[in-house]
């Protein structure tokens, strides 16, 4: 009789050259590259049982049934994890995550990341870290970069085998801080999914792919260089030219709220009276603010004036995908 118990951690990512829209949806090959940093002090925990006594998989969040959604896409993704590492036998799974999720602060990054490696463990198997990341990538396409730590390349590749994440630099590199203001923290109406089926409507979205790899080059070479100045300006066109390829999509699709706007103009004010600071903003609402570390603390009081933000969180560089070991 089998029976296993693992728990995985996993953070989630901030995007600082974004994915949006797929070569191959199905598989989640996106379209261009991306880099990413993980969020220390935020994560999703996933506890997976793995019994020959369970006769279907099981998904709870927070303690609570999942959602039908939640669960199919789950299910969906253990398929394939059964077909490809040709497993048999069901698991139940129990997620929790200590930040708010679909707040555009990839709850699902972190969830199939700490998914991944939690049900191979489970499984007896012990995957590289690139193959962890290619099937963390069946669940999320961003969950691939939440497997290694730090800061993080997606290598977009073709196909299966040459989509997959990896270390650009250690969390210890650059002490760079995502202050990350809350002004939502409903569902967002327009999944991510839905949306990077839309990125191809968009008038915009060839020009953005166009120069995608110049923008990729010039963010790692600003990680690698610890330089703040060319790292905010390749960020916030990056982030800019996703959202306009949104705005641009058909049907359109608006993340912002009112305050979301409020912020980024305080960000650019900011740094013309010299503090340097960017913004980026995923597919949601809230606005990562990227700072040093000296500068963290009098941007999260600036930020926590700004009406409509409802809460602000701080994380720097976070880990890789882990497993916790039970004594
Ligand atoms: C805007 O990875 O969440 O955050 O593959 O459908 O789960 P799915 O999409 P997801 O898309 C992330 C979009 C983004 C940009 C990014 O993280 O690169």
């Amino acid at each position: 009789m089998i029976n296993k118990i693992t728990t995985a951690i996993a953070h989630p990512n901030i995007a600082l050259i974004k994915y949006w829209g797929d070569l191959d949806v199905d598989l989640h090959i996106p379209v261009n590259s991306s880099i990413s940093m993980n969020l220390d002090g935020l994560f999703t925990r996933t506890t997976v049982t793995y019994s020959s006594e369970i006769t279907r998989d099981d998904l709870f969040i927070d303690g609570q049934p999942a959602s039908e959604i939640a669960q199919k896409r789950v299910e969906y993704f253990l398929d394939r994890f059964r077909k490809i590492y040709k497993i048999s036998g069901y698991f139940q799974i129990e997620s929790a995550s200590n930040f708010p999720i679909n707040a555009g602060i990839a709850s699902s990054a972190s969830a199939f990341a700490a998914l991944s490696l939690a049900v191979t463990d489970a499984c007896g198997l012990s995957l590289s870290e690139a193959d962890l990341s290619r099937l963390a990538r069946l669940g999320s396409g961003s969950a691939c970069r939440s497997i290694p730590g730090g800061f993080v390349e997606w290598q977009a590749g073709y196909n299966h085998e040459s989509s997959f994440a990896f270390l650009i630099a250690s969390p210890s590199h650059w002490c760079l801080v995502d202050c990350i203001a809350i002004v939502d923290t409903e569902e967002k109406e327009t999944s991510s999914r839905q949306g990077h089926e839309l990125a191809q409507s968009s008038p915009l979205q060839q020009a953005r792919i166009m120069n995608a790899d110049q923008r990729l080059d010039e963010c790692r070479f600003a990680i690698m260089s610890r330089d703040f100045d060319l790292l905010a300006r390749v960020v916030e066109l990056d982030s800019n030219m996703m959202h306009a390829v949104m705005m641009t999509s058909n049907p359109p699709l608006l993340y912002w709220k009112p305050a979301t706007i409020s912020i980024m103009k305080s960000v650019i004010e900011w740094r013309m009276a010299g503090i340097p600071v960017c913004y980026t903003v995923d597919a949601g609402a809230n606005v990562h603010v990227l700072c040093e570390a000296e500068n963290s603390g009098a941007i999260l009081n600036q930020l926590k004036e700004i009406p409509g933000v409802l809460l602000v969180l701080e994380a720097g560089p976070g880990g890789a995908a882990t497993l916790e070991i039970r004594n």
